[in-house]
């Protein structure tokens, strides 16, 4: 049936990040980043205080990943770079050759097997060396940032094509800033995540300058940004606070970073009236938002080469109904989003099963920022404790969204390049620890050989990318 394919060169790949899976966390000189920190800590910040110190041992097992991505017939692997394991104290100052070295193999086997990696810069772990200097609260971050790409593209660039700058920024400006649920920790609501998104955005307009000017001309390559986004519904379609509510969802989320990048070099009308309206009522003289120069707004606008977009989950959303005592992002929001009950639950308590979401988030996406070349750079779906190999159920769920996505390409004109699942391996889900699994292979963590196996859904996504369409059997 015609109908189930996909477009010829559609990019069929999955996805890990470098402290997700790699271990090795002080092997061969690599710097301390601030998730080493944050694990190290204990005080159940992460699950049964667990840490990435060996993780999927990926470091010394990589050719184990090679195997899995090799049994998927994958086209494209993402992974990022562990910056502090090139850099160790975030500078060029100095270099851990055994960093570049790890790279180096890693993608030179990749391409040996015909597989283009798409490589993500900065993937939640920033070097505790810049942390202590103000990491992303600080506008000195962004030139470091500069730097930390440049080498990159050097060292890397005439061998890797697809670049990602920062992956969720919105996740690394809310959880890591406002909540501390995620490292660095810190909780300054309604503060920290602004100021952080704000040196995010303008670290990622200059590496991707610094790409154009640079190396793209010689190394004809792409550069974008990995944003996250639910997709957002009214409660009550027929409310005007729900609809109204539902917009301010969008807009502080997908919009605070796509906006500026994707449309004009500025934040959203929305974030800017009511975090300035808020500020004022809170007796401050300027707005808790941070403003960009005409300059910073020109720098800002059109960095990006294609639209990466991580998506998980949809929500139904209405008004914020519990206020916050002080300043926060929900209430400048003004905004609460609701799983509903129908909804499947997958193996985290977070993510709702809703396919049909993500066809309405890439029209949306199509619809609003100039019609771009979209990789859907994340998707998933957990297993929780004890996982099973027979994960007939997920791959039912991988079904029903690649079945959404043939949709958006065929029926709604989406100019999608390539679906990456979440992911590659069972890994380190950050504060949930290893009780999470998101892998298409099971890792035995258990065993110190750290033995990777096929789940169901494994075997049967590999079928789906070598006959490039969707079956059904
Ligand atoms: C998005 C993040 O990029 C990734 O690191 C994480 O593991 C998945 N979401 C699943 O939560």
């Amino acid at each position: 049936m015609d109908s189930l394919k996909f477009p010829e060169s559609f990019a069929w790949g999955a996805s890990t990040a470098a402290y997700q899976i790699e271990g090795g966390w002080d092997a061969d000189g690599k710097g301390l980043n601030i998730w080493d920190t944050f694990t190290h800590q204990g005080g159940d910040r992460v699950f049964k205080n667990q840490t990435g110190d060996v993780a999927c041992g990926s470091y010394t097992l990589w050719e184990e990943d090679l195997k899995c991505i090799k049994q998927l017939g994958l086209t494209h692997y993402r992974f990022s770079l562990s910056w502090s394991r090139l850099l160790p104290d975030g500078t060029t100052g100095f270099i851990n050759q055994k960093g570049v070295d790890y790279y180096n193999k890693l993608i030179n086997n990749l391409l040996a097997m015909n597989v283009t990696p798409l490589v993500t810069l900065y993937h939640f772990d920033m070097p505790q060396a810049l942390e202590d200097q103000g990491g992303w609260k600080s506008e000195k971050t962004a030139e470091v940032f500069e730097q930390y790409a440049k080498f990159c593209y050097a060292t890397f660039g005439d061998r890797v094509k697809l670049w990602i700058t920062i992956n969720e920024p919105y996740i690394v400006a809310k959880l890591g800033h406002e909540t501390g649920l995620f490292a660095p920790g810190i909780k300054e609501p309604g503060i920290g995540p602004y100021r952080a998104a704000h040196n995010m955005i303008k670290a990622h307009a200059k590496a991707w300058h610094a790409y154009n000017t640079l190396f793209k001309k010689k190394q004809k390559g792409h550069v974008s940004i990995a944003l996250d986004s639910d997709w957002a519904v009214p409660l009550d379609p027929k409310s005007m606070d729900d609809k109204e509510a539902c917009d301010r969802y969008l807009q502080f989320r997908l919009h605070w970073f796509a906006n500026p990048i994707f449309i004009d070099g500025d934040y959203p009308a929305v974030m800017k009236s009511e975090i300035s309206r808020k500020s004022k009522e809170e007796g401050l003289v300027t707005s808790r938002l941070p403003e960009f120069t005409d300059e910073e707004k020109s720098l800002i606008k059109g960095t990006a080469d294609f639209f990466c977009l991580n998506y998980y989950t949809s929500r139904k959303v209405k008004p914020l109904s519990i206020k916050s005592s002080g300043p926060s992002f929900d209430s400048d929001m003004g905004a609460e989003g609701i799983k509903d009950p129908e909804w499947p639950e997958s193996g985290v308590e977070w993510l709702a099963v809703v396919p049909w979401g993500l066809r309405r988030l890439l029209a949306h996406i199509k619809d609003t920022f100039g019609d771009p070349d979209i990789y859907i750079t994340e998707n998933g779906f957990a297993q929780s404790e004890p996982p099973v190999l027979q994960d007939k159920h997920r791959w039912g769920y991988f079904q029903e969204t690649l079945s959404e996505v043939l949709k958006a390409i065929k029926q709604d004109g989406v100019k999608l390049k390539g679906y990456f699942a979440w992911s590659l391996l069972d890994n380190f889900e950050w504060n949930s620890g290893y009780s999470v699994r998101f892998g298409l292979f099971h890792v035995d963590f258990n065993q110190p050989n750290l033995p990777r196996t096929p789940y169901f859904s494994a075997i049967e996504y590999a079928k789906v990318v070598k006959g490039n369409e969707l079956i059904y059997n």
